[in-house]
């Protein structure tokens, strides 16, 4: 772990990657915050992600999703986890450049169990199995790419993927 300051941990991973619960007990593992860029952008707006996506469209949730990520990298000192979308954006890119950023690895079947790919993920919401493989495909090659660390979650409890992501700083 960098030492004189507490380093921002970036979670990063498809849905249901357990980015919010490892979140939560990552960072009371390090005695730090915790922050979820999707809860941050649903408490400023005070509607629910997956109404944005309906009233406003993907495009107005992706700016808003941009600017929460770059708040929360550069004024955070903790654990924050983005949405699954958010590395894809090229922006988003440059503020993680340099960061200690987790790719949280899964497969479909934990995923699945997971988050059970309910409605308020828009993304999923039609055939669900098929968007989630495709998605996944389709970024896998920037997670890695900007993972400093990737961590596989698949069948794991969250101690155990905690730990290893603790013995990785
Ligand atoms: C999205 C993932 C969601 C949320 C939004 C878009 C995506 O977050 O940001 O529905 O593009 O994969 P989770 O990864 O926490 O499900």
């Amino acid at each position: 772990m960098v030492t004189g300051e507490r380093p921002v941990v970036v979670l990063i991973g498809p849905p249901g990657s357990g980015k919010t619960t490892i979140g939560q007990a990552l960072a009371g593992a390090l005695d730090v915050a915790f922050h979820d860029t999707d809860a941050a952008i649903e408490a400023d707006q005070g509607c629910s992600i997956s109404d944005i996506f309906v009233l406003d469209g993907e495009p107005t949730f992706r700016a808003l999703e941009r600017a929460e990520v770059a708040r929360a990298v550069e004024a955070h000192a903790g654990v924050v986890a983005l949405g699954g979308g958010a590395p894809m954006d090229a922006e988003t890119q440059e503020v993680l450049d340099g960061q200690v950023v987790v790719f949280l690895d899964v497969g479909i079947a934990d995923a699945a169990k997971r988050v059970g790919f309910d409605a308020s993920r828009p993304l999923l919401a039609i055939n669900p199995r098929a968007a989630w493989t495709k998605l996944m495909n389709e970024r896998r090659p920037t997670y890695e790419r900007l993972a400093t660390h990737r961590v596989d979650t698949a069948g794991r409890e969250v101690d155990d993927v905690v730990a290893e992501i603790v013995s990785l700083l």
